[in-house]
Order: structure tokens, then sequence, then C-alpha cells
């Protein structure tokens, strides 16, 4: 074989890995993992991570053992989801490793500032809790900007209406997975906290 073959050969056999054509600071992904990401996960998420719809977290900047975990936890049923668990069905540790890899590597877009006002009542709750309910502040475990840690999501610049869901279904342990702390706050949280703080989060960057 010269040179040129064995390149087509690599490429052909999954060997030498591919860029996404759109993607030019992600790490190289096989061309298992950038089809995948190409014909699924974009369709909801964004090719970049950065989900169009509200409802769709934005996955790009999340610590990837944060993704990592919920994408297994998804794969085997601990976090109930029937979109996502059709979705995670079929992948290997491998490909779930890769592609919280190629998420977390994506920046975070520009964000849109929500409503002023209640974002005001959402950064009161964000940073400081509710001493009257026993809230406590959300900085004080994902930090003063919402950036997270390598175990706690990156909570900044979510989609408003995501976090919203999210608090709901910790509040009714409707999120199956590792609740507990949550939802000992989310059931403090009043409809105005909550509404609130979901928007001062959306503001965060
Ligand atoms: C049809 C739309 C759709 C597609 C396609 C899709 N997802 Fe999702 N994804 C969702 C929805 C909806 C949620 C929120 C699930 C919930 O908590 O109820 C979600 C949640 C997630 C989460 C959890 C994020 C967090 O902050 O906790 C991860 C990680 C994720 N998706 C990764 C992926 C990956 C990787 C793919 C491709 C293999 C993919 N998704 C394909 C709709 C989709
Ligand atoms: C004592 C620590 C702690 C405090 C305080 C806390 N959280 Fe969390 N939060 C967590 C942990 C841990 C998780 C991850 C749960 C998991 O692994 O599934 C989490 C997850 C979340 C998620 C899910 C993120 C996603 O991408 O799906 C949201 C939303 C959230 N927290 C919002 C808040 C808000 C809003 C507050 C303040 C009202 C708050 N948290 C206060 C520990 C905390």
């Amino acid at each position: 074989m010269n040179t040129f073959t064995r390149l087509l050969f690599s490429v052909a056999a999954g060997i030498l890995p591919l860029q996404l054509a759109a993607a030019p600071a992600a790490p190289a992904v096989s061309p298992r993992v950038a089809e995948i990401i190409t014909t699924r996960c974009a369709l909801c998420h964004g090719a970049e991570g950065e989900s169009a719809s509200a409802i769709y977290p934005r996955l790009a900047a999340q610590h990837p053992d944060y993704l990592n975990k919920q994408l297994k936890d998804f794969r085997d049923g601990r976090r109930k989801s029937d979109t996502m668990t059709d979705m995670a069905k079929d992948l290997q540790d491998a490909d779930i490793a890769a592609l919280s890899s190629f998420f977390a590597s994506k920046k975070a877009g520009g964000r849109q500032p929500g409503d002023v006002d209640l974002a005001g009542v959402g950064k009161y709750i964000f940073q400081r809790g509710n001493n009257y309910s026993g809230v406590a502040a959300c900085a004080s475990c994902h930090g003063p900007q919402g950036l997270g840690t390598e175990q706690l999501p990156r909570l900044a610049g979510q989609h408003p209406a995501y976090i919203e869901i999210q608090l709901k279904e910790f509040n009714k342990r409707a999120r199956t997975n590792d609740n507990s702390i949550m939802h000992s706050i989310a059931a403090k949280l009043t409809e105005l906290e909550t509404k609130a703080v979901s928007v001062y989060i959306g503001g965060l960057r």
C-alpha cells in the first residue's frame, strides 16, 4: 500500500478521526460519533450544543463528567425521559464519553437578558437564598456565576424554560436520578421564585 491508499483505508475503516466541518475548536471525533451528532443530537441540541428551542437544554460548555453521567443515566433508565432514553439506548460507553467531551468543549453563546425586575428577584434567591423559607443560595453549590464544578452542573446561560421544567421535576421527583438535594430545595421555591431564578440564570455568562 502506498501512503495515499493507506490514508484512504484508514479513513474508511474509521481508524483516522474526522473533524466536524463546522466545529474548528472541537476535539476530533470518530466518524461514528460525528454521525450520531449530525443525525441525532444536533436536531434538538444544535450542532454546537446551543439548542435553538428553549425546552432542549444547552449542552455547550457543560462539564463533561456531568454530561457523561446524565447520558448513562438516560440510557440505563435511571433518569427517565422518553425522548432521551430513546436517543441514548444504543450508545456505548466510549460513544458517551466522546459525545460528552465534544459538547463540553463548545463555547457558550451570547445571552439575551430577560425581564429585569424578575431577574432581580432571581438574583436575590440565587445569590442569597431565602432565609424565611429555608432555601439555600444556589450560588453556594453552583457558584456565584453559575459555572458549577466538575460534578455539579453549570447553570449559567441555560434556557430559562428548561431550568423551570427541571425545578418542577425535582420538586415532584419526576427527575428520577440523584434528586434528593435538588428536591429539598425546589420543594421550598414559590412559583414566583422558580420563574425568577430561572430568568436570572438564563442571563448569567
Ligand atoms: C428529539 C429531541 C432530542 C434529541 C434528538 C436529543 N435530545 Fe438530549 N434532551 C432532549 C430533552 C427534551 C432533554 C431534557 C430531558 C428531561 O430532563 O426531561 C434532553 C436532555 C439531554 C441531556 C441532559 C442535559 C442536562 O443539563 O441535564 C443531555 C446530556 C443530552 N440531552 C444529550 C443528548 C445527546 C448527546 C444526543 C444525541 C445522541 C441527544 N441529547 C439527542 C431532547 C433531545
Ligand atoms: C447543596 C447544593 C445545591 C444547592 C444549594 C443548589 N443545587 Fe442545584 N444541583 C445540585 C446538584 C448536586 C445537582 C446535580 C443533580 C444530578 O447530578 O442529577 C443540581 C442540579 C441542578 C439543576 C439541573 C441542571 C441541568 O442541567 O439539568 C438545576 C436546574 C439546579 N440544580 C438549579 C438550582 C437552583 C435554581 C438552586 C437555588 C434555588 C440550586 N440549584 C441550589 C446541588 C445544589
